[in-house]
């Protein structure tokens, strides 16, 4: 049971704060997915592959993170609590900004400037850097991956940790680097904070921005790394077992996309054994690259 609220409110802060507490949370639940109320002014712009199930956000094990946005839960300027509806509105205002911001962006420079200049998702105010991507812009092979971690963060730059490590040798292994041939990004591009998982609505924020960077990359092929991109990018529910190896497309415009969602290289350093199924799926991969003529 925790200790009554203690009178001064720095104790009690401090309290929370050692306790673990690292979120304004209101004391009822918040449905950040509650359709914006059609008498809005200002509508999300369209992105291509919108309402497709490639394109729609998928549930996942993500829907179990902490529903956060102090944003959205604070108080307001006034002090007084939003109602539930209203609270709902800033989060799905931070989706439709994302989306409309996102669909004007022309260029991948453009994109990755509009994502360091972005504050509608709480995820940023913890992290230290956007991490945008690596690689060659001008790839076939575009690789996503789920969020950046503590060295990511640091760095600026996606998969450089002990992960990063092992995917450039797996890479390596069917002749691609990301310093020539291949592209890599993730699905969140802000860290959370201590690796903890992203919430629906932090998901959901970032979709938009990575949709579009699909769209102005281009990719000939797009590599899955792990459960939560696969999820995230594909609509699908199943887990990575039984969605690995297998070719799926994703439609940019109306040019579809082979995706394959293989093993993340986090899950291989904590499973080497299944080493050799990542192996199986990079040759596919390979295979296909070069029946593209992309290899
Ligand atoms: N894991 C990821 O999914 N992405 C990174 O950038 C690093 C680790």
């Amino acid at each position: 049971m925790p200790p009554e609220p203690h009178p001064d409110p720095l104790t009690t802060l401090a309290w929370l704060v050692e306790s673990g507490a690292d979120e304004a949370v209101q004391d009822t639940p918040v449905n950040r997915f509650v359709a914006p109320s059609p008498s809005r002014t200002s509508s999300p712009a369209p992105l291509t592959g919108e309402g497709n199930a490639n394109a729609r956000p998928a549930r996942s094990h993500w829907e179990g993170g902490k529903p956060s946005s102090s944003t959205a839960s604070g108080p307001t300027a006034s002090g007084a609590r939003p109602a539930p509806e209203a609270a709902a509105n800033p989060s799905s205002d931070h989706i439709g900004r994302a989306m409309e911001v996102a669909a004007a962006c022309t260029t991948l420079p453009e994109l990755k400037a509009t994502l360091e200049s972005f504050e509608g998702s709480p995820l940023k105010r913890t992290a230290t850097n956007t991490v945008f991507a690596d690689g060659n812009p001008d790839a076939r092979i575009m690789l996503i991956g789920e969020a950046p971690g503590r060295d990511e963060d640091r760095a600026g730059l996606p998969f450089v940790g002990r992960a990063g490590q092992l995917l450039d040798l797996m890479l390596a292994s069917i002749g691609l680097s990301r310093t020539e041939n291949a592209y890599i990004t993730n699905v969140i591009n802000w860290r959370p904070p201590g690796n903890r998982d992203p919430s629906p609505e932090e998901a959901a924020i970032n979709l938009p921005f990575l949709r579009r960077h699909i769209e102005l990359f281009d990719p000939g092929i797009i590599i899955l790394l792990g459960a939560v991109s696969a999820r995230h990018v594909l609509g699908k529910t199943e887990g990575i077992m039984r969605m690995r190896g297998k070719w799926s497309e994703y439609f940019v415009g109306a040019r579809s996309v082979p995706a394959m969602p293989t093993l993340h290289p986090a899950y291989l350093l904590r499973r080497p054994i299944d080493k050799k199924l990542a192996w199986r799926d990079l040759q596919a991969i390979a295979a296909k690259a070069r029946e593209l003529k992309i290899l």
